[in-house]
């Protein structure tokens, strides 16, 4: 076996089998504990305190207070018979000026969360960067400056070292294109940019980061000699790289089936610029090593020579993380972007207001593996769900249907797209937790559990008991 194929082996044992069945969660949204430990100050931390960003005007300060109360978090993935999860490190915790010196309290956390999980025989998927930058990179340009892929790699190499003997999978960046979009072009995330088409030097460098940390993670990653996941050969080992290399790496990106409004030859190309920027951004550099030709102005400005090679490292693992599809149209004459955004009728919506499509994640599935062919590595769904305004009953419990129909359809389409030939290896809800949503603070709950946030207690929702039996059904 070479490439991807001998890179990830998967043994099959357990009602589990061979698939990755678990949730996901970020750090910034359920950590809370911002100032303890000598964790530094996140973009996140600055944007929630700035009057009228956050819908609810609240803040991840405490969120689910995961960082107290991670073992209740555990024991809920335990119940659930999840044999993954998907969890992001703050970099501001690691190192709280974004570079340069380690702080070991903030780290142990993280070895406290790895090996809880090990010990719960839970595959440890670790993202680096689900958009909590440390604030003095942001102070000094954030990702619009290339020297924050640089620091990126140093933070990746001081995980890799940390972590690197236990963690089944790496993650890099979550969802660069969000990033990069709703951070940096329209300013409704943290940082808070309006740069509109400028913001792509912060998916450029992002992209950057992504290639040098693969490398440190590799270089800097020993499995098998401490009796982590890797030596393990538990349920779903991912068998890395070998008994002394990196765990598994991927890229998450936020992926859409981009469809045009009309038949319209204008309509036609606003969608395929869309989809330039959206999704082959993220995946033509990182699985070909070239900028879609729709972006090529952009790319212009800000790619270096040798940036595309660095940036299409092999790749492990493709995390795929899938809410809706979108539909474009030509912009009309005031518009100073290449295409406009259209709602797609015809669909429920979930509390977001996002149309349920769950065919759009086989569509979505199936053409990356029309489009990338071999080329495009294993596939993880690293996030999938919806938000619903459920609240508890008389009696306590929450009866979420809507959630179930919600997951269950969206299952049935990651089989479908399995059945199809795409090679899926796992499915991870957003989320294990309601929590804090970014600008919608926490008035959007994704959970299977719910969060109450004034007492932190939680509770299994009825889609968690409905995911409990689905994953103990298995494929
Ligand atoms: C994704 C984010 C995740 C969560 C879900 C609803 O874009 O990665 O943190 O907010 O949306």
């Amino acid at each position: 076996m070479t490439g991807a194929e001998a890179r990830v082996s998967t043994s099959s044992t357990g009602g589990t089998g061979d698939f990755w069945w678990g949730a996901a969660t970020a750090s910034y949204q359920v950590e809370g504990a911002v100032d303890e430990d000598g964790r530094g100050p996140s973009i996140w931390d600055t944007f929630s305190a700035e009057p009228g960003r956050i819908a609810d005007g609240s803040s991840g300060a405490v969120a689910c207070d995961s960082y107290h109360r991670w073992r209740e978090d555990l024991d809920l993935l335990s119940g659930l018979g999840a044999n993954a999860y998907r969890f992001s490190i703050a970099w501001p915790r690691v190192q709280p000026t974004g570079s340069g010196q380690v702080n070991a309290a903030g780290l142990a956390y993280y070895d406290r969360l790895v090996d809880g999980l090990l010990a719960r025989s839970i595959a440890p998927f670790a993202t680096l960067f689900h958009w909590d930058l440390p604030q003095p990179l942001q102070d000094a340009g954030g990702w619009i400056v290339r020297d924050t892929a640089q620091r990126f790699a140093e933070y990746a190499a001081v995980i890799a070292e940390a972590l690197g003997d236990r963690v089944a999978a790496w993650g890099t960046l979550n969802e660069p294109f969000v990033h990069m979009a709703l951070g940096y072009a329209f300013g409704s995330h943290a940082p808070g940019e309006t740069l509109l088409l400028d913001a792509f030097a912060a998916g450029h460098h992002q992209l950057l980061g992504h290639g040098l940390a693969t490398q440190a993670l590799r270089a800097g990653s020993r499995q098998g000699s401490t009796g982590g996941w890797g030596s393990t050969g538990g349920r779903g080992s991912t068998g890395g790289q070998g008994s002394t290399g990196s765990p598994p790496v991927m890229l998450v990106n936020n992926l859409t089936p981009v469809r045009a409004a009309s038949p319209s030859t204008e309509d036609a190309a606003a969608a395929a610029v869309y989809d330039a920027f959206h999704n082959r951004m993220f995946l033509d550099t990182v699985l070909r090593g070239t900028y879609p030709d729709e972006l090529a102005d952009a790319a212009e400005r800000v790619v270096h020579d040798g940036d595309l090679a660095t940036i299409a490292q092999p790749l492990d693992l493709l995390g795929v993380n899938y809410y809706n599809p979108t539909l474009v149209r030509a912009p009309g004459p005031d518009n100073p972007l290449p295409f406009e955004l259209v709602p797609i009728e015809g669909y429920p919506l979930t509390g977001f207001g996002w149309p349920v499509v769950p065919e759009g994640l086989t569509d979505l599935l199936t053409g990356l593996r029309q489009t990338y062919g071999e080329a495009l590595p294993p596939v993880v769904v690293t996030e999938n769900g919806c938000s619903y305004p459920d609240e508890p009953g008389p009696d306590g419990t929450v009866d979420d249907a809507a959630r179930i129909a919600y997951l269950d359809r969206h299952i049935a389409a990651v089989g479908a797209a399995r059945e199809a030939g795409v090679d899926v290896r796992g499915y991870l809800a957003w989320s294990l937790l309601d929590n804090f949503e970014w600008a919608e603070g926490y008035t959007q709950r994704f959970g299977i559990t719910r969060v109450d946030f004034a007492t932190g207690e939680r509770t299994p929702k009825a889609s968690y008991e409905w995911f409990r039996e689905r994953i103990a059904r298995g494929w």
